[in-house]
């Protein structure tokens, strides 16, 4: 019996020896030390024999059990720690490689010259308030002295959503009605109100059926031409620099009388003559004027108690302008190569 063992244990060890990955060596783990395995099967003898016999095979077949055990667990272990350094070794990371780029966002250019307007006119106690994209005909034109068929609506080719009366607003000048409306005929108003802006143009490099303004409303008692022309002067130093130059030139528009259109000094050339500015040395950035009577009227305020200016910036004009960008389109596409530009532009001015 003795002899068996012996022999079985010689050929297990030679097995565990030869073994050489994990599913082997469980393999000869069930095949010996399983419920049905071949120690088990040994122990079967022990029925058979007297009381002093049993406790001596006993023991020998519990050392077995021992050995077989101990000689399987430290090739176990030696297999699973080989596994794990060689996946450490797969997983190993070289810092020298070089890093793959992470594509970061960045504003578009056009909102950072929104914001830098917006900054200026805040720091002279002006209010940066919005209004609706989708607007009514009467807060679009009629408020603001175009009534039906008038001619000036003609410029303004529009987006109507809804019969004549729901439109996509051609301008931001509705938000001045709707402030001063909403402010009640008795209070002065400093308003800026940023936002886009629809017209029926086919889109082409200067042309974007989608566009942004800048409106500006500015209501008080003995308002004067002379205060919009000083206000647009510090407004020019400040987005410009301090030798920008600014001048007024009349104009037309249904809502204001007088009507101007402001110019500033072509910042590229210093007024010489250039590309940008058309030769002329000036740049045109804004239309504005004196608030007309009937408009303060048709919004509840007295025209013979209240005056005030207004001024409509073409935002993506001045963003074209000051970063040399010559399709306007470029703000309103996605195209990545564009946008990535917008930060190199930004940080070269
Ligand atoms: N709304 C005008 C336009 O789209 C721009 C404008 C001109 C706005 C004069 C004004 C203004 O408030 O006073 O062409």
């Amino acid at each position: 019996m003795k002899e068996k063992v012996n022999e079985l244990k010689k050929e297990a060890l030679e097995k565990i020896e030869k073994v050489t990955n994990l599913k082997e060596i469980n393999e000869l783990k069930v095949e010996y030390l399983g419920k049905k395995g071949l120690v088990s099967e040994l122990s079967t003898y022990l029925k058979d024999l007297d009381l002093n016999e049993k406790r001596e095979f006993g023991m020998i077949l519990n050392n077995l059990k021992t050995d077989l055990n101990n000689a399987i667990d430290s090739k176990i272990e030696y297999f699973e720690e080989q596994e794990l350094n060689q996946k450490l070794a797969n997983e190993e990371i070289d810092i020298t490689l070089p890093s793959t780029k992470i594509l970061v966002g960045s504003p578009n250019i056009l909102e950072k010259v929104v914001e830098d307007v917006e900054e200026v006119f805040m720091a002279m106690g002006y209010d940066v308030v919005d209004g609706p994209e989708v607007e009514e005909d009467h807060f679009n034109f009629e408020l603001l002295n175009i009534p039906k068929g008038h001619p000036a609506r003609d410029a303004q080719d529009t987006f109507y959503l809804k019969g004549d009366e729901i439109l996509l607003r051609s301008q931001t000048s509705p938000v001045q009605a709707r402030t001063m409306l909403a402010a009640g005929g008795d209070k002065p108003i400093r308003m800026i109100c940023p936002g886009k802006t629809y017209r029926r143009d086919a889109d082409d490099a200067t042309h974007s059926h989608q566009f942004m303004q800048i409106e500006g409303l500015l209501v008080d008692k003995k308002v004067s031409l002379a205060d919009l022309k000083g206000t647009f002067e510090v407004v020019a130093k400040q987005l410009f620099g301090e030798s920008c130059e600014t001048r007024l030139r009349p104009s037309y528009y249904q809502f204001t009388e007088p009507s101007v259109e402001m110019d500033i000094s072509c910042f590229a050339c210093k007024g010489k003559g250039c590309n940008i500015c058309k030769h002329t040395g000036w740049i045109t950035v804004s239309g504005a004027g004196i608030v007309h009577p009937n408009v303060l009227r048709n919004c509840g305020y007295d025209p013979e108690v209240w005056t005030g200016f207004a001024f409509g910036f073409g935002a993506d004009r001045i963003a074209m302008l000051k970063y040399g960008i010559n399709d306007i389109r470029t703000f309103y596409q996605t195209d990545l190569r564009e946008v990535d530009n917008f930060d190199r532009l930004e940080a070269e001015n």
